[in-house]
């Protein structure tokens, strides 16, 4: 059978969104069908399933004794619709950038409730958040407590440090290692960056910042994390007197992205983050802290599917290549880190599968491929629809507008309703910043 996982309740892992329903072979995602939604908002098509989002956010508030405890990371996604969504369940939310800021703000987000992000932020982006009132910056490096303190925000400041735990996931997404981009190392760096942090006027330096990395399925890493946590907040709080009252741990919980993967569920991730970090500040004499998660793929992930129509079937001798209207640029996991996905047609969810199909992308690159070995049904056919499921974290924030394609649209689907939250762009967005060679705006013809 072509089939993707069935949501089941108590279960993990599960592929499709938690509002998703099987109608005779159809599948429904908040009480919409798949298929007619691809009709009426055009493919590709990032669909959101609200109640996954909702239910996600609240397991972890309920770990963490509270909906403000749990930032979430915009990374993952982020647009005005889901900073209301987010500020409706009384979540915080971490920005990396200028433009993540900005779309909390469009969308009336409380500046109380975000934590700005990044391990280059420019002076022009602290002046930014410093002016909005964002709650929490977390430092980054000596560069940056120094534009700190020319900035003068008043916020709560915490340090970011590298515990040097080196996570399984794959390279480009692990942070939190030795020699990592990021952060400080728990040593003396870390404890000098605190030194600085505390004498900075008009800030209040509340903790400390971790995250060891994306996708990790390892709790243990997080164990072994927490000691290195606890060890340096006790060399801080004998060498400089500082106690710290929060601490946040970061993201990076895995999820499911085929039948095959096995995930710890978020509640017992959450669990033994909270418990590693408490355990470990009992071991070394220190008061509990407050602590905070920032999930972003957790929440998002699990939520989103994305539907893509078939173009063409080309079958060679050895290899059958289905190109569907989508590929690396609105989701360039599988080329970025070699992400496996799992394809199926939202239509006839329990048909048999045919032989093994290579699901190629529309982009001008062999590597556009989506999957290399897609169970797709028997006699697929242009026009046929295919869904990849999880692709709600790190698709649409990463796509790209190669080959001068739009980015898909992206729709909320909650209780039968379907809501456009992001338009899908056209040409005449792909040339509202170009300019003729005499500087005049270029503008679309079609
Ligand atoms: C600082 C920080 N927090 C949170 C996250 C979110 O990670 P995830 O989406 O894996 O939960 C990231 C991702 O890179 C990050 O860099």
């Amino acid at each position: 059978m072509a089939t993707a996982s069935r949501p089941e309740p108590g279960g993990t892992p599960v592929l499709l969104p938690d509002g998703a329903e099987l109608q005779g072979g159809r599948l429904a995602i908040g009480g919409c069908d798949v298929g007619a939604l691809a009709a009426r908002f055009g493919t590709p098509l990032l669909i959101l399933d609200r109640a996954t989002i909702d239910h996600r956010l609240a397991e972890f508030a309920g770990v963490l004794g509270g909906p403000e405890r749990v930032v979430y990371a915009g990374k993952a996604l982020l647009c005005v619709a889901l900073c209301e969504l987010l500020d409706a369940a009384g979540a915080s939310l971490d920005v990396g950038s200028a433009g993540e800021l900005a779309t909390a703000l469009a969308a009336g987000f409380p500046a109380e409730r975000i934590v700005l992000h990044g391990n280059n932020k420019s002076l022009a982006e602290l002046e930014t958040a410093a002016h909005h009132g964002v709650g929490r910056v977390v430092l980054d490096s000596f560069d940056e407590i120094a534009r700190v303190a020319e900035v003068r925000p008043r916020c709560r400041l915490l340090v970011r440090v590298t515990p040097g735990v080196a996570v399984e996931t794959h390279e480009f997404i692990r942070t939190g290692q030795e020699g990592s981009k990021f952060g400080f190392p728990t040593g003396p760096h870390a404890l000098e960056a605190l030194r600085r942090a505390l004498a900075l006027p008009g800030c209040d330096t509340v903790g400390v910042h971790l995250h060891l990395g994306s996708q990790i399925v390892d709790l243990d890493a997080f164990a072994r994390a927490a000691e290195r946590i606890a060890a340096l907040l006790a060399r801080a709080r004998d060498e400089l007197g500082f106690v710290a009252s929060e601490i946040d741990a970061g993201g990076g919980f895995g999820i499911a992205y085929t039948p095959d993967d096995r995930v710890p569920p978020p509640e017992r991730a959450a669990k033994a983050v909270v418990g590693a970090l408490s355990g470990a500040l009992r071991r070394a004499g220190l008061p509990e802290a407050r602590i905070y998660l920032e999930p972003g793929r957790a929440i998002v992930g699990p939520a989103g599917v994305t539907v893509y129509t078939v173009g063409t079937v080309k079958r060679l001798p050895g290899r059958t290549w289905v190109a569907v209207d989508g590929g690396m640029a609105d989701n360039p996991r599988p080329m970025l880190y070699g992400a496996r996905y799992h394809a199926f047609d939202p239509t006839r969810i329990d048909a048999p599968a045919g032989s093994p199909v290579s699901l190629a992308g529309r982009y001008c690159e062999s590597g556009d491929v989506l999957v290399h070995d897609a169970a797709l049904p028997e006699g697929v056919a242009p026009g046929d629809l295919v869904c990849l499921a999880a692709t709600g974290a790190y698709t649409y924030a990463m796509a790209s507008n190669y080959n001068r394609v739009g980015r898909p649209a992206v729709v909320l689907v909650d209780g039968g309703v379907a809501t456009e939250i992001v338009a899908r762009e056209t040409p005449a967005d792909l040339l509202r910043l170009d300019r003729h060679l005499d500087g005049r705006p270029a503008g679309w013809r079609g």
